[in-house]
């Protein structure tokens, strides 16, 4: 059933959710107040690099059935849905999340809020968060809200298909009609197979930060087992493939490299400990301490790397291939890239940078680092280059011919995603995180 919804928050997940709810036929107002965000998706132009959402844009403006604001509006008076999609970053005072977007978004909307309208909470929030919110929008409207939340669990890079096939939704309410009117919202997904399921409001908050803290540990268990591997002569890419084999472990989210970053992972974690702590169960996700130490370390591992190879990084030329914390996204928000390259640069290193999409990102909010729009220009008299975003753009990059560039032909691999044997053969000196490349059982 066709429903008119207010999407508040127009980033990676509110634009996206903007577009996609839309094309699948419902009404939807996209507000937000930042006047650029709101221009650029008037206009048909999605303010960050996500890819296909530019052509779904265009399609779903021509519906007519999209609109975005910088404010509420007498239409928010018809609106039936209200998707909260604000940011909850790390606050600035302790790992705790950040909630004053989501206050704020409360405060706004009730003006405005019709007592048979759902408010619902998409962003990602440590437990016990919508029973507050409920309670300070309660106190803002003289009836009872209806109130739900509904983790979303999209990823930056295949953001609207996740959007519009996702492998399940997650509906957290606590009265009949809220979930009602959410089985209808994402009718058009279900009747096309999409699994839902439809839990208590506490259940659906945790399912979030325990998936994000689920996927935090897989990584930093391979990369644990890298640091072993590398000190025995062992190879953590064979180990994951070997591992992987085994249907209760699987091989996704089982790659070895510099780690996970991005605008979820890391704070989700955090947010996660800081949460538990509060409820007095410190202990019962202590080991997400250990999953980020982990992480962390694979960081410093590169400019050890580094220094073992090249000795005092003062002055020296390095280049770091990657800035996005993974590749089809522009997004460097906590990028495990950008604090490899400002550890070098921490390191006296001179950084030079480049992204296929984030190049402007980093300009914009590291001025002491250089960004090249081309790869070529980037290892120019480079004694050293790092790969740390996996973009397919590197792994074809023509090894002869960055060799010729350089000073030095030495490259640490942060993501194992080279053709090693083939930089090899081109006379470059290649150290990939976590494995062996001696081993002569070691595929390409
Ligand atoms: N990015 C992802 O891949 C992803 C995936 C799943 C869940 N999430 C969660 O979704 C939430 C949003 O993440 P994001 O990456 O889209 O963040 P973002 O920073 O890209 O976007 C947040 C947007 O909210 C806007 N905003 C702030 N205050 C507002 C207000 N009062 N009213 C309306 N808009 C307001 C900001 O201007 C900004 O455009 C977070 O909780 C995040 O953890 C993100």
């Amino acid at each position: 059933m066709k429903k008119t919804v207010a999407v508040i928050g127009l980033g990676y997940l509110g634009a996206t959710t903007a577009v996609a709810l839309s094309l699948v036929g419902h009404r939807v107002i996209g507000i937000d107040p930042d006047e650029k965000k709101v221009a650029s998706l008037r206009a048909g132009r999605v303010p960050f690099y996500e890819p296909g959402l530019d052509e779904a844009l265009g399609e779903a403006l021509a519906t007519k059935e999209l609109e975005f604001v910088t404010a509420h509006d007498e239409s928010s008076h018809e609106v039936d849905v209200f998707l909260l999609c604000v940011g909850t970053p790390q606050s600035r005072t302790g790992l705790g999340a950040d909630l004053q977007y989501l206050e704020a978004s409360i405060d706004g909307l009730a003006p405005y809020l019709r007592a048979e309208a759902v408010v619902v909470g998409k962003s990602t929030v440590p437990v016990g968060t919508a029973a507050y919110l409920k309670q300070r929008l309660s106190s803002l409207v003289d009836f009872a809200p209806n109130f739900a939340w509904n983790p979303e669990f999209l990823r930056e890079g295949t953001a609207l298909k996740d959007t519009l096939t996702p492998d399940r939704l997650v509906i957290g309410t606590s009265d009949s009609y809220s979930e009602q009117v959410l089985r209808e919202l994402y009718q058009p997904l279900t009747e096309n197979g999409v699994p839902l399921v439809s839990v208590d409001i506490p259940t659906s908050e945790l399912v979030k930060v325990a998936a994000n803290s689920f996927l935090a540990t897989k990584i930093s268990f391979i990369n644990a087992m890298a640091e072993i591997a590398e000190n025995v002569g062992a190879d953590a890419v064979a180990l994951a493939e070997a591992i992987g084999y085994d249907e209760r472990i699987g091989n996704k989210f089982l790659r070895t490299g510099i780690g996970f970053g991005g605008g979820c992972l890391p704070k989700d974690i955090r947010a996660f400990q800081a949460r538990a702590n509060e409820l007095g169960l410190t202990e019962s996700v202590s080991f997400l301490a250990q999953v980020e130490d982990i992480n962390l370390r694979r960081r410093t591992r590169v400019v050890d790397i580094a220094v073992e190879e090249l000795g005092d990084l003062a002055g020296r030329r390095v280049t770091v291939l990657g800035a996005a914390f993974k590749p089809e996204t522009d997004d460097i928000r906590d990028s495990p890239a950008m604090a490899v390259a400002e550890l070098l640069w921490a390191a006296g290193a001179e950084i030079t940078m480049h992204d296929p999409k984030a190049g402007d990102n980093v300009r914009r909010m590291y001025p002491q680092l250089a960004v090249e729009d081309r790869i070529a220009d980037a290892v120019a008299g480079a004694d050293l280059v790092v790969v740390a975003t996996e973009w397919r753009d590197y792994g074809l990059a023509d090894s002869a011919e960055l060799g010729k560039l350089v000073a030095n032909k030495l490259v640490i691999d942060g993501r194992n995603t080279l053709p090693y044997r083939q930089w090899q053969q081109n006379g470059w000196k290649v150290i990939a995180l976590g494995r062996n490349l001696d081993s002569a059982l070691v595929g390409v």
